[in-house]
């Protein structure tokens, strides 16, 4: 579907966000330290809420944590995303609507995950062939949907618009910008940071050997697949495990660009990225 921005520009989302949801959501009155979880598709999202989650002993409600402990902005009822800020403190969010579409907030604190833009279109294509109701797109070729994502056509528009707003609020104190690369080599580290981020009580719970022994586990890519059905998103859950394929976690590795992209279609990528 399209939205229309404030500014009047057309925005592509997938087909569970609508307008409503969209004003809704870029209009919300976020509260002081409330958390909102913010990356362009296929970054390392899920696997970020799932550190979230288990650094704040939440308990996985039936469905899933994505919908139940994380609204989903862009999909999410005034009276969900009402409902949710009256019931947690802090309370947290997820979404890939860029940064410039809200007003942000100095008091809210965002996590901001960035992914290498190559495996990010890799995965983003696997994602999309699940899916039958995606715009223009519906189970194409890499190399049509590679075209797609090099000219800002995907749900979600650009990666690099997204990436270019954001970055000039990479320094901002209350933005911390975790890569999905970096959280791979040291896992423990983007624990410790999240947790810092998140305050003295997470960050003393963390300190505990035993807990982050406990976490580092529970969020490895080995557990997180046996228990996928935890993790993914309610209203799509008929379609994202399709095939008993689940694209919020499918490889979890670095470099996966390699097993589509031709060298001509990453040099594109990586002179785009120079840009
Ligand atoms: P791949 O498709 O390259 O495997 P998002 O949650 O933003 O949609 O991101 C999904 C990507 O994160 C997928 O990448 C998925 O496999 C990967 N991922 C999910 N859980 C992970 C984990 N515990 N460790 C590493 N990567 C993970």
């Amino acid at each position: 579907v399209y939205v229309t921005t404030k500014t009047g520009e057309k925005y592509a989302m997938p087909s569970h966000a609508s307008q409503q949801c969209y004003d809704d959501a870029v209009g919300f009155p976020f509260d002081q330290d409330d958390v909102i979880i913010a990356s362009y598709p296929k970054s390392g999202t899920t696997w970020t809420l799932n550190i979230v989650r288990l650094i704040c002993g939440m308990e996985i409600k039936p469905g899933s944590i994505i919908e139940s402990e994380f609204p989903f902005l862009e999909s999410s009822t005034r009276k969900r995303l009402d409902e949710h800020k009256s019931t947690h403190k802090p309370a947290f969010y997820h979404t890939h609507i860029p940064c410039d579409h809200f007003e942000l907030n100095e008091k809210t604190k965002y996590i901001w995950v960035l992914r290498n833009p190559k495996d990010v279109c890799v995965s983003f294509y696997h994602h999309t062939k699940l899916f039958s109701n995606l715009y223009e797109y519906d189970h194409g070729t890499f190399d049509h949907y590679f075209k797609l994502f090099a000219s800002g056509k995907t749900d979600y528009d650009s990666y690099f618009g997204h990436v270019k707003k954001w970055s000039e609020h990479a320094n901002d104190k209350n933005v911390l910008l975790l890569l999905y690369e970096d959280m791979k080599v040291d896992t423990r580290s983007a624990i410790k940071q999240i947790a810092n981020f998140l305050g003295k009580t997470y960050a003393a719970r963390v300190s505990n050997p035993v807990t982050m022994e406990t976490i580092f586990e529970k969020c490895s890519f080995r557990e997180m697949s046996q228990t996928m059905d935890q993790f993914v998103s309610v209203q799509s859950q008929s379609t994202v495990i399709k095939d008993g394929k689940c694209p919020v976690i499918r490889r979890g590795v670095v470099g996966d660009w390699r097993s589509l992209m031709t060298r001509e279609q990453a040099e594109i990528i990586d002179r785009m990225t120079t840009e």
